[in-house]
């Protein structure tokens, strides 16, 4: 066995964007690799400090509700790792009062002039934060792999 490094992951992970379904695993391995709920809530926490605190794609946030996303984003990882939540794609603005509308991913990011190198550094951020958390780096390759798909829809620029 082999220690993948995080720039051999984005180079599978771009290699696998058209490889792999963007549909959840059928059993909950990656799920609980992760660490469940509780893990996942962790991780997301520790990803968004990253992201902020990164110079490539912090300024992208400044105007975003992070309280909220950090919600959204832990229910679409714990969907995507075959744990038991479902990512509505409801989205409520911060300046909405109730559900607000429903926005899919290409909607969400449409407007945020987001490039591959974006895209890859966040996916770096998400993968330095699973490390934090001592997640199997083989658990890790297949959450980011089930990402990867989403490329098509997120990149713009
Ligand atoms: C695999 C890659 C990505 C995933 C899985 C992802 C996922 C998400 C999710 C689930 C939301 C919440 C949407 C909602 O409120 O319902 C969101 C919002 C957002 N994402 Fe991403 N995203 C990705 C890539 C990126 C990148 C590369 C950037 C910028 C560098 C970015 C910037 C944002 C911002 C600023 C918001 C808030 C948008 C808003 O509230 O209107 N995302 N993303």
């Amino acid at each position: 066995m082999f220690k993948l490094t995080r720039m051999a992951t984005i180079g599978l992970l771009l290699a696998s964007t058209l490889a792999v379904a963007q549909t959840p695993y059928t059993d909950d391995a990656t799920y609980q690799g992760l660490g469940g709920k509780e893990g996942i809530h962790k991780i997301v926490d520790s990803f968004l400090t990253i992201v902020l605190a990164d110079p490539r794609i912090k300024d992208n946030f400044a105007d975003f509700d992070i309280a909220q996303l950090k919600v959204r984003l832990a229910q679409q990882l714990c969907e995507f790792a075959g744990g038991p939540c479902k990512y509505t794609g409801q989205y409520r603005d911060k300046t909405m009062d109730g559900v607000g509308t429903v926005r899919d991913m290409k909607t969400v990011h449409q407007d945020l002039q987001i490039t591959n190198a974006m895209f890859n550094a966040l996916t770096e951020d998400l993968q330095i934060a699973m490390e934090q958390h001592q997640v199997p780096s083989g658990v890790a390759l297949k959450l980011v792999a089930k990402l990867a798909p989403m490329q098509r829809d997120i990149v713009t620029k």
